[in-house]
């Protein structure tokens, strides 16, 4: 074995060094990914399994509000059934929805509030872009805390629609109420996948709608209508 010197030892001490940064820049992140902190970019969903679970009525029976969740994450399936019931497209051929909506025209988006960060759901393409990558639950709402760590809250925004016919403007106040309404059908048909799939929701009107806005960068004639928070039931 070779005598151990100064030379040698300061050779030791920079291969070591830079075994070190090596090793750094490889673990750390997956270490990272691993611990959650890295959100993806894209969320793909499968397909919707439309042939599974509770019958309309059953789950009409078994609907109601929940608030308290386990804290378990949904499973990607789950994740595919509730967004698909949010606004998702039943008709490939026309590109109509499940959920039916003003004069044809879909105007309302899905945003997905979860752990890693804020998701805008794309109906065309049954995914999830990120769009904040930030936790935004304790925003969401300061007093009720059941919020702040369950999985999912849907969050509804409609976009303004430009009149066909510039002559004759779009009465606001009446677009406004029917976006309520067809968010209004959205949310029912969210409950009702959720319990499909062992879920329970929650529709909450008390959010807050600047905060969410400046999160995710809406225009000021975009308008957060209601949220719906989503989890695995405790107990
Ligand atoms: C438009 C709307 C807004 C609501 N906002 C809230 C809310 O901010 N927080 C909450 O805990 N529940 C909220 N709810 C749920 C109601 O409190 C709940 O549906 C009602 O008490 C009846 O109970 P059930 O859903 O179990 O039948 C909301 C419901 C609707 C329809």
């Amino acid at each position: 074995m070779k005598p151990i010197t100064v030379k040698n030892l300061k050779k030791f001490s920079v291969a070591f060094c830079a075994f070190g940064i090596l090793a750094g820049a490889l673990v750390l992140p997956l270490q990272a990914e691993a611990a959650g902190t890295k959100a993806p970019d894209t969320i793909t969903l499968p397909a919707p399994d439309t042939k599974d679970g509770l019958t309309v009525l059953e789950a009409l029976d078994r609907r109601k509000s929940t608030r308290s969740f386990s804290g378990a994450a949904l499973s990607d399936r789950q994740l595919s059934a509730v967004l698909w019931a949010a606004n998702g497209i039943n008709r490939t051929d026309s590109g109509k929805r499940v959920n039916p909506t003003t004069k044809g025209v879909y105007n309302i988006d899905v945003y997905a509030v979860m752990a890693d960060g804020i998701y805008k759901y794309s109906p065309e393409a049954h995914n999830l872009t990120l769009v904040a990558a930030e936790d935004f639950r304790p925003q969401i709402n300061a007093k009720q805390t059941f919020v702040h760590t369950a999985p999912l809250t849907l969050f509804f925004v409609s976009n303004p629609v430009p009149p066909k016919d510039p002559s004759h403007p779009v009465n606001p106040e009446r677009q406004h109420a029917n976006n309520c309404l067809v968010a209004g059908t959205m949310l029912q048909s969210v409950a009702l996948a959720a319990v499909s799939e062992g879920l329970g929701t929650c529709v909450r009107g008390s959010i807050d709608r600047e905060a969410f806005s400046k999160a995710v960068g809406l225009a000021p004639e975009q308008r957060v209508l209601i949220s719906e928070t989503i989890g695995v039931p405790e107990g």
